[in-house]
C-alpha cells in the first residue's frame, strides 16, 4: 500500500514538472530568463546589506526617474535585515522627495514616515511589489514544481529584463519600442535604463550594467518583502520544534502501547 502511494506520488511529482516546464515554454515563447544565486534564495538565505544600499542607489538615480514605490514607507530603509541606513541618513534621504501633508493639504518635503513617490511617468508600473508580481520561473498554469526546486524568479526576471535588450528599436503607432529577450512579446516600452558605469558605487564595486541589475533586483525583492529573513527563521524553529514533538509523540505511543503489544508471551 505505502509501496503504491510513494509510485503515484512520484509519477505525480514528475508528470508535473514536465507539464509545468510545457507550459512555461507555451505561455513564454522565446523569453530568455537567466538563473542568478541571490544570496536571499535557499531556506537559509539572507539579504546581503551591501547588495540592497547599492540596489537603493541604483533605484534613486536611475529607476525612480519613472518608476515609483508608492507601498514602500522611507523609514524602512533603516530596518533591520533591509538596507539597514542609519536613521539620520533615512531623514535626509527622504527630503529628496516630496509629500502632500495629510493635515495641510499642501505639498513639502518629504519626512522618514512617508512612502516612496508614485511613478513619475503613467505607463512606468509601480515597483513595490514587481519582484513578487512576475514570475521567471513558472507560466501561468505552472503547479508550482518548478518553483519549488527554484523560487518564483521575480528577481531573475527583473535582472532578465535589465539585460535583455539586443539594441533593437521598432516603432510601431508613432512609440518606439525596443527588442528584449525576457520581456513577454519581445517589445518592451522601456528604453534600456542601464549602461556600464551609469552609477558610482560608494562602496568601490564595479558598477557593470550585470551588477547594478542584480543590485537592484535584490533591493526590489526586499521591498516586495521586507521580512523575508524573520519568516525563514520562524520556519526555521517551526520545523525543528514539530520534529522534537514527532519524537516524542512517537515514545509516548510505544510507551503507552508497551503492555499491549510485543508481549506474544501467554
Ligand atoms: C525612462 C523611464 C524608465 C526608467 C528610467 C526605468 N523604467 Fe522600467 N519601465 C518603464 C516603462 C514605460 C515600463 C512599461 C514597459 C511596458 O510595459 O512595455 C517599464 C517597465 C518596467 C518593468 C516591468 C516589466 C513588466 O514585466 O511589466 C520593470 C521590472 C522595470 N521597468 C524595472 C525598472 C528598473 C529596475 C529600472 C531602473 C534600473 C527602470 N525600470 C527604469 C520606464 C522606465
Amino acid at each position: 500500500m505505502l509501496r503504491k502511494i510513494a509510485i503515484t506520488a512520484a509519477s505525480v511529482l514528475a508528470l508535473s514538472g514536465a507539464l509545468s516546464g510545457a507550459a512555461f515554454a507555451a505561455a513564454t515563447g522565446v523569453q530568455h530568463i537567466e538563473d542568478v544565486a541571490f544570496s536571499f534564495e535557499g531556506p537559509f538565505g539572507t539579504f546581503d546589506e551591501h547588495q540592497l544600499q547599492r540596489g537603493l542607489q541604483v533605484y534613486t538615480e536611475v529607476c525612480s526617474a519613472c518608476h515609483g514605490m508608492k507601498f514602500v514607507p522611507i523609514r524602512s530603509l533603516s530596518d533591520d535585515g533591509g538596507p539597514n541606513l542609519p536613521e539620520d541618513q533615512v531623514r535626509v534621504y527622504a527630503t529628496q522627495f516630496s509629500a502632500i501633508d495629510k493635515d495641510t493639504g499642501e505639498e513639502r518635503e518629504a519626512m522618514p514616515n512617508d512612502f516612496f513617490p508614485k511613478s513619475a511617468l503613467a505607463n512606468a508600473p509601480d515597483l513595490s511589489l514587481m519582484a513578487k508580481a512576475r514570475a521567471g520561473f513558472h507560466g501561468p498554469y505552472g503547479s508550482g514544481i518548478n518553483q519549488f526546486f527554484r523560487g518564483i524568479g521575480g528577481p531573475e526576471y527583473i535582472v532578465s529584463i535589465l539585460t535583455g535588450y539586443t539594441g533593437h528599436e521598432v516603432e510601431q503607432a508613432g512609440s518606439v519600442f525596443y527588442e528584449n529577450t525576457a520581456f513577454a512579446g519581445g517589445l518592451i516600452s522601456m528604453p534600456p535604463p542601464l549602461s556600464d558605469d551609469l552609477v558610482t558605487y560608494a562602496d568601490g564595486h564595479e558598477a557593470t550594467t550585470h551588477n547594478m541589475a542584480e543590485d537592484v533586483a535584490a533591493f526590489l525583492m526586499w521591498a516586495a518583502e521586507p521580512h523575508m529573513m524573520a519568516r525563514k527563521k520562524a520556519g526555521f524553529v517551526a520545523v525543528l520544534f514539530l520534529g522534537l514533538l514527532t519524537v516524542l509523540l512517537y515514545l509516548t505511543n510505544k510507551r503507552l502501547w508497551a503492555p499491549h503489544k510485543g508481549k506474544k508471551t501467554a
